[in-house]
């Protein structure tokens, strides 16, 4: 059935409070649920009740104390007959938390129970009125074998623990804020923890806890440094303070996403917990401080101000992504984590805007929500909220939120509710803005200059692209920061914000005797693209000189992208090839050669657009992509650049390699060492076998031995399989340095990487019930360009396989899988058709879960 936010009606009850007990046991835990419930005066009265449930059957019901056989089934749903008054239901199910392989509810990972219940786990642990609209009061009591489960834990407080005389062991737990069923957490099971403390700005002390298994607890600290710096942060600048005594963080190793919020007991994948400089990269340590601090800022984003209905997803997810993004600016540096951030972006949500699986920040229908956990509602929700900052400031915004955290607390809201309380809070007029939240699709910017005169004319024309079930869309609100550099002086007199805000708008300049040299969209200031015809020496001038870093690196970025998408359509002249060439490796030898710039920021600038974001540019306004060409193009160049840059990457290899790990600079250091490899290992394999083999026996940390390895691992060489055996023997037993092992050899372009994809698939190690391992063998290979793609569609036949083995056992993951397939329509004929019938045939297969079907289907249909 299709579920449509038109449709929207509140629950007829209220539910004050809610009282659990679990009987806990990893094959069978037995659940007595309490409800207390009040008809809603806000809502039509009704002669019953519906609790949703999920594979449950009730072994007893009880209505104010007496057993009662009145009850239905409704699909799922028990109905349970109710007079218009208040009253006690209480309801006893069984579980089977081993047997949950979906890991949604309460399942068991690694000896231990967890929980995850965002969006509609919790009615698969009992009846419940399931949706976030809905907020009562969780008292806990629990028991289980104390050998087993020594550590008990819920949300909010401890109110007593003991154990009995056999052996028992038992918890009760209070959380004093009233919450929907979805932030509801249990954990059981043999834990330790890392524990300290933080006092609040209003000098409420908080114990914090990083809990994991015994043999990680070495590898916690980063973790719990982040979540006291996430909280200083979030006081500083947003002005929110936590609300309990107690701040817990499990890792578990069976997660379906990275991280759950629930109020006061955080459960994590341990992919965002642990970090050691030998086991983990510079970017795992950011990833987990990131992580770490996106869910502490829901406790208020999400928690304290929760959503109506989960078409607001993104009223959560995407102001706190942004919350998090600004905070890993502040921690990490602005320019580069902006550069990152919008290479995500234009990875991730930029492919998903321009093909069938399109829809807005806000959806307007779905069929599984859990589909929607989608980088357009994450980050484009983000970049939406951002641009809203853009417009009217820090400081407005500030008050902003302030206006909305008050107006909202404890209560369910809508995205309405948040750009109302902007409108208010920051004085501004989000009337035309709003259509962000209801229009799909990345708006296209054109951009030219007129010059007559001292006055050029910047003229500006949007188009918002049609998507499934749009067309014909409004003109949105576009903030554009632009600067305007003068030929002569090669500088800019000051940065300005323009609102595009119709189909067609110009702005008029004047003061310049040659036309300038435009500099747009900086800081990427809307998630939208720009087109426009540039000559190649200013984007050469602007890659060089910009002192916007982010336009800096675009304009290396448009450089090797005009010259590639025109190079992979065939369009490119022999003088206009080695014009593009000219032109960039000038560009290129300027940003090795510039002492200005710092190590970190060069990396960023070296990197070229990845074959993904090619093949998007390509397949642009209809037209169709060969993966093979694209990835035949691009190496072409890297080859080129290494040969004709050979000397100066040698030198500045050398340079980086004596920088000291932990000393100043060093993280940029790693990042430049291995960036040049990339470029030595596409022109010159054997050298750069030598200095990769040399790098990965050198290495004191994981950011230069994976470094090493992902060069080895491109190249036919027997430093390969020499190093991939050591990698392997060196941290045999720690899964997740085992899953770079995999992703490493999935990902890379060496010609036989489908054949190693298919052998490790057969490797022990490998588990398709643990979604760590799935990913990182088949994500990494649905995402490499080369190896996926190959002509005879072995790549596409082994990722509908995956999807039809796994759909089964985990279907929220299984889904994940179906938009590498859903591109066909972007890619050649011949492959094109291969997609797609892999996709008809998964469509065909019997009994596919609700998440599989709706992606396929739309996939095919989209
Ligand atoms: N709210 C979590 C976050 O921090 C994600 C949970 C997603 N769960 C799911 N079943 N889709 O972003
Ligand atoms: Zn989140």
């Amino acid at each position: 059935a299709i579920i449509y936010r038109k449709d929207y009606r509140p629950f007829a009850w209220l539910v004050p409070e809610t009282k659990l007990d679990f009987e806990l046991g990893l094959d069978s835990t037995k659940v007595t649920a309490i409800l207390s419930v009040e008809p809603n005066p806000q809502a039509e009265a009704s002669g019953r009740i519906r609790l949703n449930g999920d594979g449950q059957a009730p072994l007893s019901v009880k209505v104010d104390g007496e057993a009662v056989n009145s009850w239905s089934v409704d699909g799922e749903d028990l109905i349970i007959p109710l007079s218009a008054e208040s009253h006690e239901i209480e309801i006893a199910t069984q579980i089977d938390p081993s047997a949950n392989t979906q890991l949604e509810g309460l399942y068991a990972s690694n000896g231990m129970l967890c929980t995850q219940c965002e969006a509609e786990g919790f009615r698969r642990i009992t009846y419940f009125p399931d949706r976030p609209d809905v907020l009562s009061i969780f008292s806990v009591s629990m028991r289980g074998p104390a050998d087993q489960f020594p550590v008990l834990l819920c949300n909010g407080n401890e109110v007593a623990r003991g154990t009995t005389d056999d052996g028992i062991g038992w918890a009760d737990w209070h959380d004093p804020w009233p919450k929907p069923s979805y932030l509801f957490a249990l954990v059981a099971g043999n834990l330790v923890a890392n524990s300290g403390t933080f006092t609040t700005m209003n000098g409420r002390e908080v114990t914090l806890n990083i809990w994991v298994r015994q043999e990680d607890l070495s590898r916690t600290d980063h973790a719990l440094e982040s979540l006291r710096k996430s909280m200083k942060w979030d006081e500083e600048v947003f002005g929110r303070e936590y609300d309990l005594d107690l701040y817990n963080i499990v890792a578990v190793s069976d997660f379906n996403m990275g991280a759950m919020e629930n109020k006061g007991l955080n459960v994590f994948n341990t992919k965002y917990v642990l970090a050691d400089e030998d086991t983990a990269t510079d970017a795992d340590y950011d990833a987990i401080e990131g992580v770490i601090a996106h869910e502490y800022f829901h406790n208020w984003s999400g928690n304290r101000v929760t959503c109506r209905d989960w078409f607001q997803l993104s009223l959560k997810e995407g102001f706190t992504v942004l919350r998090d993004q600004l905070f890993s600016q502040d921690m990490q540096g602005e320019a580069v984590k902006r550069i990152e951030d919008v290479r995500i972006l234009r990875a991730a949500q930029f492919p998903e805007d321009s093909g069938p699986l399109a829809h807005p920040i806000r959806p307007d229908s779905y069929r599984e929500i859990s589909n929607f956990y989608t980088a357009t509602v994450y980050n484009k929700g983000a970049e939406v909220i951002r641009m809203i900052r853009t417009m009217v400031g820090e400081a407005r915004f500030r008050q902003g939120t302030d206006l909305y955290f008050d107006r909202h607390d404890g209560e369910a809201a809508t995205c309405e509710d948040f750009v109302k309380a902007m409108e208010d809070g920051a004085e501004v007029d989000l009337s035309q803005f709003r259509l962000w939240y209801s229009q799909a699709g990345t708006p296209k910017v054109e951009a030219s200059l007129l010059h007559s005169g001292d006055t050029t004319l910047l003229a500006l024309k949007q188009e918002v692209p049609d998507t499934p079930g749009q067309s014909r869309k409004q003109p949105m609100v576009v903030p554009l920061k632009v600067a305007l550099f003068d030929r002569d002086t090669g500088k800019h007199s000051g940065e300005q914000l323009l609102i595009l805000d119709e189909a067609q708008k110009g702005f008029n300049f004047t003061g310049f005797d040659k036309p300038p040299i435009l500099s747009i969209n900086r800081g990427f200031s809307a998630p939208v693209t720009i087109q426009r015809d540039v000559p190649r020496d200013d984007l050469v001038f602007l890659a060089a000189n910009d002192d916007d870093s982010f336009a800096r690196y675009e304009a290396m970025q448009e450089l090797v992208v005009g010259h590639l998408v025109a190079a992979a359509r065939d369009s490119l002249s022999d003088t206009e090839r080695t014009a593009g060439e000219d032109a960039i490796a000038q560009a290129m030898r300027a940003i090795l050669a510039d002492e200005a710039l710092d190590d970190a920021m060069r990396g960023e600038l070296m990197m070229l657009p990845s074959q993904t974001y090619l093949l998007e540019q390509v397949a642009r306004d209809g037209a169709t992509a060969d993966p093979g060409t694209i990835h035949e193009q691009r190496e072409g160049l890297k080859a080129l650049l290494g040969a004709r840059l050979a000397q100066p990457l040698r030198d500045i290899y050398e340079r980086v390699a004596n920088v000291p790990f932990n000393g100043e600079g060093a993280r940029g250091a790693l990042k430049v060492k291995t960036q040049v490899l990339t470029y030595v290992a596409a022109s010159d394999p054997e050298t750069a076998a030598e200095l990769a083999a040399r790098q990965y026996d050198q290495a004191d940390n994981m950011t230069d031995r994976q470094g090493a390895l992902m060069v080895l691992c491109g190249l036919d060489h027997p430093e390969r399989t020499h190093k991939l055996l050591d990698f392997y023997t060196r941290y045999r037993g720690n899964a997740l340095v085992i899953d770079k092992w995999f992703t490493l050899q999935a990902l890379s372009l060496h010609p036989d990487a489908l054949e190693h994809v298919k052998a490790l698939a057969e490797h022990p190690d490998f588990n398709l019930k643990n979604p760590n391992r799935v990913r990182s063998l088949y994500m990494a290979f649905a995402g490499n360009p080369y190896a996926f793609h190959v002509e005879s569609g072995e790549g596409y036949r082994l990722i509908a396989d995956l999807i039809l083995a796994l759909d089964p056992i985990n279907p929220q993951t299984a889904a994940r899988f179906v938009p590498s397939l859903g591109k066909w329509r972007k890619i050649e004929p011949n492959r094109s058709e291969l997609m797609r019938s892999e996709l008809e045939r998964i469509r065909e297969a019997a009994k596919l879960s609700r998440d599989t079907y709706e992606q396929v289907a739309r996939s095919l249909d989209g």
